[in-house]
């Protein structure tokens, strides 16, 4: 029997229907589509709020580090921005974390499908007539992701110190611990984990290696950091809303709308 060639001319199956699918496939993007959206109208607000973002000794992680000479007392790190700039301190920073999620493996497939619909889910024709992909103008630009890598990195171990000093109490004496502390020191915990789960990290540890066995170490560490890529997706998803959420927290005190417990 002589297999049939392909039709090039032909791209998709012949089917009218959007989808065959009979359960709610939808379902999944919509919820996607609906976090993501909150999130970048909280964050965006967050931004430009320029206000409550420090209350000692908590410093929100969308202004840190605090770079500007602008910056509230005591929340600034290093004041290496002058008065020239006299927007929101956030807009300093947060273009590198938002950058790295922005062109994250697992944030491109999740917005490419709930927000784009490209394709909305498996087996559910997508709106669009052509595919081009990642090839071309602007999306080729997806690949800067491992670059977004190293300044994600620096950010983790700021927001590490930040979680150090949230061990004082208001006066900045230390050794003392409220509600923020473990809020601060758990986010900072997520982002870790989820900028360590990275593809991209990954293959800096363990790729372009021909022989593991030459390179022990290395070995170890892509194995371990390979059980933390299975879990990419969760990680991505559970920093995103905890950074808010610290963000809101942080904010929520500063404002004295909430006061902070304090644990010891
Ligand atoms: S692949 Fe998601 S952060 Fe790198």
């Amino acid at each position: 029997m002589t297999a049939l060639a392909p039709d090039p001319a032909r791209r998709r199956a012949d089917i009218a229907a959007r989808t065959l699918r009979p359960d709610r496939w939808w379902v999944e993007p919509a919820v996607t589509a609906g976090v993501l959206l909150a999130f970048i109208a909280y964050s965006t607000w967050a931004a430009f709020q320029n206000a409550n973002y420090y209350v000692a000794p908590y410093l929100s992680p969308f202004y840190s580090p605090c770079l500007a000479v602008s910056c509230v007392e005591g929340s600034s790190h290093t004041r290496i921005v002058g008065q020239w700039f006299s927007l929101s301190p956030a807009l300093l920073v947060l273009v590198f974390p938002l950058g790295f999620r922005l062109t994250c493996y697992y944030y491109r497939k999740a917005y490419y499908r709930s927000l784009w619909l490209s394709p909305p889910a498996c087996a559910v024709a997508e709106p669009h007539r052509s595919y081009t992909g990642e090839t071309r103008f602007p999306l080729i630009f997806q690949n800067v992701h491992r670059y977004f890598l190293y300044p994600a990195l620096v950010f983790n171990v700021i927001l590490t110190v930040d979680a150090v000093l949230a061990f004082r109490n208001a006066e900045l004496e230390w050794g003392h611990a409220g509600l923020g502390t473990l809020v601060i020191t758990v986010n900072a915990v997520l982002l870790w984990l989820y900028s360590l789960s990275c593809h991209s990290c990954r293959h800096i540890i363990g790729g372009r290696l021909n022989h593991f066995s030459k390179h022990p170490l290395r070995y170890r560490a892509w194995t371990e950091l390979s059980k933390l890529n299975q879990r990419h997706m969760e990680l991505a998803w559970a920093s995103l809303v905890f950074v808010g959420l610290t963000d809101l927290y942080v904010r929520l005190v500063a404002s004295g709308i909430i006061t902070d417990p304090t644990f010891f």
